[in-house]
This record gives structure tokens, C-alpha cells and sequence, in this order.
């Protein structure tokens, strides 16, 4: 039924010149600018068949491959020096790792609700589930996106983590082994990565400028967002989280396996912010460069931060500890875990067994 009414409005507004102000309003922001789409609606909708499951490839034709863009230069659906900035998305899409739009199809609708409620339903991400394309605009990129709730209502969302709540949030359907992300930032969780919020510790000594857990200074940056993690592998290509070749989706390389060796690739992701002399010289952890680098003398291997860490937040313990499951077991009193001191006292302990080391528990 939507898509008869839609044929027709589009029928009418290509045949009858009064339609140019109907036009206009329908679309604003950058695609809204007929200094750089002439054509407007026929940029992306061809003739009468507005085909809504395969919208990317309608958007790949500016924002795809270079030949593809000449085409449309040729054709007179695109023009001006934004054409040369367009960015190939496609291609990141194509990466290893990569939000599924090229290969889920069909299973987005129209205003469909997320976060999802049923369980077990596909799950999906198109581009119109991130930008809407009538709207989006430089200075606004998720204009137009509803989904941040506030009570019973649905709002406009403004943040980037709203967004990526929608689908890695609470949703009914999440995959085995994937976890709800707006529970792992919360602000009043022991310890979590600054995404909402500044973090619960005050005194992060590893941080290289310009990061700080406060901000103090205006050129001071206390949070973070999803995309410092998430996002190309190219500094120099597109923002957002289209595709990585690095697993994770992230934009550095993080190893994850234990017993893999320390070396700034191996953790690029963390040593990205936070300083490797200051890790491995134990400033924190006295016993960080032992873990991380390992014990030569007694030919152990070293593990990954993420044997102890998390990288999103924690409900349970402080300093982002959750033990990995495929390394850390329960020490033979059955015990499995971690106390601190408190913040900036830098003693703690551990309870586990790891790599056949008993902690029952171990302080330091
Ligand atoms: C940049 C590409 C692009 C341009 C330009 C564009 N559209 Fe769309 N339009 C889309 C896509 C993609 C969808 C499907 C959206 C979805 O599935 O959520 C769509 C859907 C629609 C719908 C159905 C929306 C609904 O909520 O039921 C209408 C009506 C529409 N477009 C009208 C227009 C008109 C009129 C213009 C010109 C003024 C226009 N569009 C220009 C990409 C575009
Ligand atoms: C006819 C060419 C064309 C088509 C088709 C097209 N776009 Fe664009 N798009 C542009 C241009 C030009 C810009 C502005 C780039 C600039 O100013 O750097 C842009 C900008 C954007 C932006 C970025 C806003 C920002 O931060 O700069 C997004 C997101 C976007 N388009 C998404 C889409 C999606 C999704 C589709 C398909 C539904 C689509 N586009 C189809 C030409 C197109
Ligand atoms: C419309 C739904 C949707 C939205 C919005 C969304 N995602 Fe996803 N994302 C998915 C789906 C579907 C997958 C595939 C795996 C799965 O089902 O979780 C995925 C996978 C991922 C992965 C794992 C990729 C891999 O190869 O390991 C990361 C990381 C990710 N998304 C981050 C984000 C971030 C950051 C945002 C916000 C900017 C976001 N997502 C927004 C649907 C979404
Ligand atoms: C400090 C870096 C960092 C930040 C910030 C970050 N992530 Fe991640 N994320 C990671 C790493 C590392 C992994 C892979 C290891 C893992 O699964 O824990 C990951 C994995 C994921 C996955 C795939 C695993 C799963 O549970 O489905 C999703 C989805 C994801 N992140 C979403 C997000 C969202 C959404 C945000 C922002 C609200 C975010 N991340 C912020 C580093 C980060
Ligand atoms: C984009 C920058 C950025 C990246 C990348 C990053 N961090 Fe952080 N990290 C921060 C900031 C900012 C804080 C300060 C939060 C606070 O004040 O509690 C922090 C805090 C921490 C803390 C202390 C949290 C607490 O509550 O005591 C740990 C542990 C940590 N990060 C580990 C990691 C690991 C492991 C990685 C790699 C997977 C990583 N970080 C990647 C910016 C980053
Ligand atoms: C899971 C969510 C998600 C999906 C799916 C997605 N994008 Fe994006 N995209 C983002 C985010 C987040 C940004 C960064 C916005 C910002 O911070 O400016 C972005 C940025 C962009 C930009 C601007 C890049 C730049 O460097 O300025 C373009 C163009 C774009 N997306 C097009 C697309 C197209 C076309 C598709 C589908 C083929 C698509 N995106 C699918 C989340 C998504
Ligand atoms: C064997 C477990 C273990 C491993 C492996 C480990 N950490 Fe830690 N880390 C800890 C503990 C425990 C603390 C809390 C120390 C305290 O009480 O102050 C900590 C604290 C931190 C902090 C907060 C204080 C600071 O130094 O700024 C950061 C950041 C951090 N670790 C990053 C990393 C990174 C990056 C890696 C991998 C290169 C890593 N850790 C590997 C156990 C570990």
C-alpha cells in the first residue's frame, strides 16, 4: 500500500513543475543541495520502481567505486567538488569485518521499532537503519534517526551510542555470545570506558594526552566514543563503522588469544591511548609487564589484556577486570576472582588459576 502512494507522489511531482515545492521540503541536508544532486529524488529513485531492499546499491552509485560516480556525473545526477570527496563505502563494506549490509537483505522495514522485541527475529543493519537519507546533513549525521527512548516515546537521536543502542543495546535478539552495550556503559557501573559519561576512576595514569579521565583543560578529551574503537582500518577513509580488516571492527589491530607475544601491533588499539612505557614499566599493574610480556626465564608465554580486561565497562569490579573464560579458571578452592583496594591504591588481589598457576589468592 505505502509503495502505490509513493509511485504515485513520485509519478506526479516528475510530471507537474508544481511538485517543486513538495520537493524541497522532503529533502534537506547535504542530498537536499541541487548545487550537487540536480536531478533531487531522481538521484535515488528511478522511474516508478522505488525498490527499498536493495537501497545500497542506490546509494553505492555516488558513494561506491569511482567509476560508478562518473557514471552518475555523466548522467547529470551529481556535480561540484563533493562529488571528488565521496569516500567508497562499498569497498569497506566488502572488509573482513563489516556491519552485514551486503549480505542481509530484506529483513529491514519501514518504521520498524528497535530496539527489537521479538525474540530470535533477524537481525539486520542497512544503511537507512543508520542515515536517513532525506535528511542527513554534516552537522546532524543521524537527523531524521528516531530511536532514543524516553518513557513511552521515541525520540530524535543526537548521540552516536544511541544509535548503536538500538541494535547492540537491549534488544531481544542479540546473537550468542554478544552482549548488551548499554548495560556495559553505564555510568554507574564499577568501571567502564568514558562513553556516556566520564569514567569512575580519577586517576588513569597511563592516558596519553590529549585524553584524561577529568577534563580540566578545554583541549582536555575525558570521552571517548564508540567510533575510537570501531571503525576503518584507514585513518584516512571513511568515519564509521562500515568495515575493518581488523577483527572486532575495530581500527587497530587488538590480539585477543592468549600467548600470542607483546608488541605495539599486538595491542595498537590500547597503546593508542594509553601509553605502552607506561604499561609494561608497571606504573599501574605491578605486575602488568609480567602478564603482558611474559616469563622468559620460566619460558611462560604472555597473555592478552584481554585475558583480564574489558574493553566496553564493568558491573562487577573496577579497573575494567573480566577474566576470560577460555584462559582464567576457579582456583582449586573453587574460587574465581578479583578484589580491589580501591581506587589509586594500587594494591588488590586474585583468586583464580591460570595457565596452571594457582592465585589462592595472590596480592599485590
Ligand atoms: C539520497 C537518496 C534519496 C534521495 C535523493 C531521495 N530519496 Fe526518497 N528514499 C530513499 C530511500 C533509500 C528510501 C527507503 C527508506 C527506507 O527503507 O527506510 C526512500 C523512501 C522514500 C519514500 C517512502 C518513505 C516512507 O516513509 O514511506 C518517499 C515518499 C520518498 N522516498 C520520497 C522522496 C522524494 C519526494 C524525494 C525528492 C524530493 C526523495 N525521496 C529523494 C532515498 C532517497
Ligand atoms: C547522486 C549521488 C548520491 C547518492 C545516490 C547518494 N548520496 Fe549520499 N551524499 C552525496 C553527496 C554529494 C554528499 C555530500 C558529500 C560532502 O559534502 O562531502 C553525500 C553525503 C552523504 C552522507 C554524509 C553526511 C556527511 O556527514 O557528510 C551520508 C551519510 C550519505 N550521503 C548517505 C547516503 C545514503 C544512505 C544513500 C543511499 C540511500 C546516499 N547517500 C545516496 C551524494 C549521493
Ligand atoms: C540497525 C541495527 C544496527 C545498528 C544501528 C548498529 N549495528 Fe552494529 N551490528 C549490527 C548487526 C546485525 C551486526 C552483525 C552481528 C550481530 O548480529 O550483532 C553488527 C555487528 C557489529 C560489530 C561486530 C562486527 C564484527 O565483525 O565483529 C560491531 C563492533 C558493531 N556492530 C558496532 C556498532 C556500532 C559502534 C554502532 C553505532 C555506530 C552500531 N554497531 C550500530 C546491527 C547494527
Ligand atoms: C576502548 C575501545 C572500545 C570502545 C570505546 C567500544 N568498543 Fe566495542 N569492542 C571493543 C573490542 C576490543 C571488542 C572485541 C572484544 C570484545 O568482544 O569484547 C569490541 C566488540 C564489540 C562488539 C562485538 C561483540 C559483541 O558483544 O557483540 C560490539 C557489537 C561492540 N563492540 C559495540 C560497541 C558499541 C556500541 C560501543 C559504543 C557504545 C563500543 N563498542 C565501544 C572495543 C571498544
Ligand atoms: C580512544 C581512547 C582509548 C582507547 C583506544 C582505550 N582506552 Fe582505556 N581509557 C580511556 C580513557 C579516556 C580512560 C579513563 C576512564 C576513567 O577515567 O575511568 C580509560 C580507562 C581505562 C582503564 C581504567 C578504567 C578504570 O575504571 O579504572 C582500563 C583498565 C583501560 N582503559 C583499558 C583499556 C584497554 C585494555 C584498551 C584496549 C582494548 C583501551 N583501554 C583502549 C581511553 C581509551
Ligand atoms: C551501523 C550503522 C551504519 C550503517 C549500516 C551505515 N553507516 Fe554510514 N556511517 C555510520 C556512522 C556512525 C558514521 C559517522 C557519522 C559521523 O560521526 O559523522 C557514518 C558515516 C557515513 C558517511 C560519511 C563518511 C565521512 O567520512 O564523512 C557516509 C557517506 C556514509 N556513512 C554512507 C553510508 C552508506 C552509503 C551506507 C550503506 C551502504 C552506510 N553508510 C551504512 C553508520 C552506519
Ligand atoms: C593479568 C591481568 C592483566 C593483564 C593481562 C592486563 N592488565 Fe591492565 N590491569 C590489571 C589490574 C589488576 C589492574 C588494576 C591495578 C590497580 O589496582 O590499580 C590493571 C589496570 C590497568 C589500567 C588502569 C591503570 C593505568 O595503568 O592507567 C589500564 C589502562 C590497563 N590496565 C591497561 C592494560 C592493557 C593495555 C593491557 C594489555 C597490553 C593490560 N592492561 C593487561 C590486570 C591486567
Amino acid at each position: 500500500m505505502k509503495i502505490i502512494i509513493f509511485s504515485i507522489a513520485v509519478f506526479f511531482m516528475m510530471l507537474c513543475p508544481v511538485a517543486a515545492k513538495f520537493d524541497n521540503s522532503m529533502l534537506q541536508g547535504v542530498h537536499g543541495d541541487k548545487q550537487i544532486l540536480p536531478k533531487t529524488c531522481r538521484a535515488c529513485h528511478r522511474g516508478m520502481n522505488m525498490s527499498i531492499r536493495n537501497e545500497e546499491q542506490s546509494c553505492f552509485n555516488c558513494h561506491g567505486s569511482p567509476v560508478k560516480r562518473q557514471r552518475m556525473e555523466s548522467a547529470g545526477m551529481l556535480r561540484g567538488a563533493a562529488a571528488n570527496r565521496l569516500a567508497n563505502i562499498e569497498s569497506e563494506l566488502r572488509k573482513p569485518y563489516n556491519h552485514p549490509v551486503l549480505t542481509i537483505q530484506g529483513v529491514h522495514y519501514q518504521r520498524e521499532i528497535l530496539p527489537e522485541t521479538i525474540v530470535n527475529s533477524a537481525r539486520h543493519s542497512e544503511c537507512v537503519d543508520c542515515h536517513e537519507p532525506h535528511l542527513v546533513s554534516r552537522e546532524q549525521p543521524y537527523r531524521g534517526i528516531s530511536g532514543k527512548r524516553v518513557g513511552n516515546f521515541s525520540t530524535e537521536i543526537t548521540k552516536e551510542f544511541e544509535l548503536c543502542y538500538k541494535c547492540h543495546g537491549p534488544s531481544a535478539n542479540l546473537p550468542a555470545g554478544s552482549t548488551d552495550k548499554q548495560l556495559e556503559f553505564r555510568p554507574t557501573n564499577r568501571s567502564y570506558h568514558p562513553i556516556e559519561a566520564e569514567g569512575a576512576n580519577a586517576h588513569v595514569i597511563s592516558l596519553k594526552s590529549p585524553y584524561t579521565a577529568r577534563k580540566e583543560r578545554p583541549e582536555d578529551v575525558s570521552t571517548i566514543s564508540c567510533s575510537d574503537c570501531h571503525g576503518s582500518d584507514n585513518a584516512a577513509g571513511p568515519k564509521g563503522p562500515h568495515g575493518s580488516i581488523y577483527r572486532g571492527l575495530l581500527v587497530a589491530n587488538y590480539d585477543m588469544d592468549d600467548g600470542r607475544g607483546e608488541s605495539t601491533h599486538a595491542y595498537a588499539l590500547c597503546y593508542r591511548c594509553h601509553d605502552r612505557t607506561s604499561i609494561l614499566g608497571d606504573e599501574s599493574f605491578p605486575y602488568h609487564s609480567l602478564h603482558i610480556v611474559g616469563n622468559r626465564s620460566k619460558n611462560q608465554p604472555g597473555t592478552s589484556c584481554f585475558s583480564c580486561h574489558d574493553a566496553h565497562g564493568s558491573s562487577r569490579y573496577q579497573f575494567l577486570i573480566r577474566f576470560n573464560a577460555d584462559v582464567v579458571e576457579e582456583n582449586m578452592a573453587g574460587k574465581l576472582e578479583f578484589k580491589a583496594q580501591g581506587v589509586a591504591t594500587r594494591h588488590g588481589s586474585c583468586a583464580l588459576s591460570c595457565h596452571g598457576v594457582e592465585h589462592e589468592p595472590k596480592n599485590y
